[in-house]
């Protein structure tokens, strides 16, 4: 709990750094979440098949689990803060080319492009988050990445109804929607030059004074001393930096978890209802497009509202009770939701559907959805941070292509009711419940170089003895 308030107040100078750092997940949020609205407009102006349209939505995700693999060591060599900025560069130039698409290919390739952002972003923002956060607000601080990525997703759907029908300027409406992502990468581009680097790789490339200034800076009115910091940071930055075989050769049970965090994160089934709960009430209830698309805008703002309270509350309790918490509310709301569907007709279980998901959404934003971005680059030890966390996004990436890919191929499977995929989504919730009881280390109130001294270097000899 916080003590002395003045003790502990982050300058807002150094609030505003992490915002513009925490942009990246702002693009990723509304890249992912624009294409709900934007694709049926697309598929009708080019002519597209229904695979055809399908790939326009997916090849982001593919897009991104590449980027996310490519940034692993070049992150480690060349920095954080340079690699968001050409990460914003590529922002930049797949929104304008999605925008000016002439057809299914330019759009494809545009849509990877952009996936090659949102990739890198994924893997580069937590971390460094991650890294220039003091000890007592690292929680929060991380979870400013997901709070930039449900705005993101919110914005989008906002954009998408905003939008919509008007072709302003005599330019199409989708070409608005795909083209309003500029914004974003223009804030992300030019913010990304007054970003400081991360202290502890300029420490590890030599760096040391502008390392000790940039945290003096921001550790002014935190109660975490600069200079500790700095000496302990040193310490560890003497290891070697590694690629993949380092990483799995001392931080195997780090990467494993991280691999399993994201794939319980992406099969609680978040993605069947942020890129498809339009399409689920269409085929499951009969609702209009239009009223349809009103409800997907109700799950952003449950989704980035519960977020922040998410923020506010994520110093003040322990990472595994949160992720226990949100597994126990994902798995009792879906699991009703499945039975509620099973039991009734489908005209008495639209309400109580929407409400159960908005009750999922806010078990998954307070909890999931930050946490595995930020326990991620906790665990894995600073020299193969870059690659492991690379690794981890692209797990994400990949098991989210899965449910995106499986889920109205599931619907149909199980006669377009719902609780069908939402039963399968709330089982593999209960088991991640198990998953973060025996294998997830605490990481809260420790610093980084504590938690790789001391935390995971002991849970790995105990998984070694066990072995
Ligand atoms: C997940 C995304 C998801 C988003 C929803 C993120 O943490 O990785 O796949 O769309 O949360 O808010």
């Amino acid at each position: 709990m916080s003590t002395s308030k003045n003790n502990n107040k982050m300058k807002f100078s150094t609030f505003l750094i992490f915002l513009i750092g925490a942009l990246g997940g702002l693009l990723f949020g509304f890249d992912t979440g624009i294409i709900s609205g934007a694709s049926p407009l697309i598929e009708t102006n080019f002519h597209l098949t229904i695979t055809e349209t399908g790939f326009i939505t997916s090849s982001v995700l593919v897009g991104s689990a590449i980027g996310a693999l490519c940034i692993g060591s070049l992150s480690d060599h060349y920095g954080r803060k340079r690699l968001l900025q050409w990460s914003a560069v590529l922002f930049l130039i797949g929104s304008a080319l999605s925008m000016f698409a002439v057809g299914f290919v330019s759009m494809i390739i545009a849509r990877i492009i952009l996936g090659f952002a949102v990739g890198a972003a994924s893997a580069l923002t937590p971390a460094y988050l991650v890294e220039l956060a003091d000890t007592k607000h690292r929680g929060s601080l991380g979870t400013m990445f997901q709070l930039m990525i449900t705005l993101g997703i919110l914005l989008a759907y906002v954009s998408n109804l905003g939008f919509l029908h008007h072709n302003l300027l005599g330019v199409r409406d989708w070409r608005w929607m795909l083209g309003s992502a500029l914004i974003p990468s223009l804030l992300l581009f030019f913010g990304s030059l007054i970003l400081p680097e991360s202290p502890r790789y300029l420490v590890k490339h030599g760096y040391i004074s502008r390392a000790r200034n940039i945290l003096h800076k921001l550790r002014a009115g935190t109660s975490d001393d600069p200079d500790k910091e700095l000496a302990g940071i040193e310490k560890l930055m003497s290891k070697k930096q590694g690629g993949l075989k380092t990483l799995f050769k001392i931080a195997t049970p780090s990467i494993l978890i991280t691999i399993g965090l994201m794939f319980f994160q992406q099969f609680a089934g978040i993605n069947a209802v942020i890129y498809f709960l339009p399409q689920i009430f269409i085929k499951s209830f009969h609702f209009a497009t239009s009223d349809s698309i009103w409800i997907s805008v109700g799950v952003g703002i449950v989704n980035f509202v519960s977020t922040v309270v998410a923020y506010k509350i994520m110093d003040h309790f322990n990472r595994k009770s949160v992720l226990i918490f949100g597994s126990i509310v994902m798995t009792v709301s879906l699991g009703l939701l499945a039975i509620l569907n099973y039991t009734l007709s489908p005209s008495s279980t639209a309400v109580p559907t929407i409400i159960l998901i908005m009750i999922y959404i806010v078990g998954f934003a307070v909890s999931w959805g930050p946490l595995v971005w930020v326990i991620m680059n906790e665990i894995l030890p600073f020299s193969v941070r870059g690659v492991g966390a690379a690794i981890g996004s692209a797990t994400n990436w990949i098991c989210d292509f899965i449910v995106s890919q499986t889920l109205l191929t599931l619907l149909t499977f199980f006669g377009n009711n719902v609780g069908g995929p939402f039963a399968i989504y709330a089982i593999l919730s209960f088991i991640s419940m198990f998953f973060v009881i025996f294998l997830v280390p605490e990481t809260r109130g420790k610093s980084l170089e504590q938690i790789e001294t001391n935390e995971i270097n002991r849970f790995h000899r105990k998984h070694a003895e066990t072995k």
